[in-house]
């Protein structure tokens, strides 16, 4: 199974890399910014930086799905990155779910319910998800996307209103892309910062990085065995 993992920070991805020893293989992507790293059938690909920093957000993400795609043609996509999570759903700093839904919860876009139901997006996700699961008791929830760090109020609103549990800024983009290629996709979420814990996500969100990102080198090794160990699948 040729498994393609997008993420956006180096620091999301690096404690995997150098677990698997994958060596960068140079300009795969130019003139476009993304970054391949490879061992065998496994890929990482990252955005790229500007500005001195790794690009984050739905328009990096998004470019760098399709670029992977047109150019690698993966059996499975995995979004593996940090994201918000609320306490309030039992959420804590470092746990690791797996996504089993996504849509946009920063979209507003008023008119009839079609305009309503793209903007949402609500896009399909692997559906071997539950299984792999269930396998590795990881425990789902639903990844919700906008292009901010911070959360408005109507943000708040959009997410509880929709059944909303993990807050990023990639994985309906990513999952937007998927959707029109019909490549399946999965995500896997380790939490920096609680949304509802009175404390600044910036601050919070960099505290708790490298914590969150060797939470996701653990599960993503155990997510690895689990799936080369079975028979491929592309649905
Ligand atoms: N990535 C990590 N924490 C996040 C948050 N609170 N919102 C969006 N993306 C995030």
């Amino acid at each position: 199974m040729k498994i393609a993992y997008i993420v956006a920070k180096l620091a999301e991805a690096s404690p995997f890399i150098e677990h698997y020893g994958m060596e960068e293989v140079e300009n795969f992507f130019s003139p476009l910014p993304c970054r391949l790293y490879k061992k065998g059938e496994l890929h990482v690909i990252l955005n790229g930086m500007q500005h001195e920093s790794d690009l984050v957000g739905c328009e990096a993400a998004s470019v760098t799905t399709l670029a992977t795609i047109e150019r690698l043609h993966p059996d499975l996509i995995i979004n593996s990155g940090t994201c918000g999570a609320f306490k309030s759903d039992g959420a804590e700093i470092g746990k690791v779910y797996l996504g089993n839904a996504c849509m946009f919860h920063d979209r507003r876009v008023p008119g009839d319910d079609a305009w309503g139901t793209q903007s949402l997006g609500n896009y399909p996700v692997w559906s071997g998800t539950d299984a792999l699961a269930q396998q590795l008791g990881l425990p789902q929830a639903k990844v919700t996307t906008g292009s901010s760090l911070d959360m408005q109020p109507c943000d708040l609103e959009i997410i509880k209103a929709n059944g909303g549990q993990l807050k990023d800024m990639e994985g309906a983009a990513i999952a937007f892309v998927c959707s029109l290629t019909d490549t399946p996709v999965m995500f896997v979420k380790s939490v920096t910062d609680l949304c509802d814990s009175g404390v600044g996500t910036f601050e919070e969100f960099t505290r708790n990085l490298a914590k969150a990102s060797e939470a996701l080198r653990l599960a993503n090794i155990k997510i690895i065995e689990q799936l080369i160990s079975q028979p491929n699948t592309k649905d």
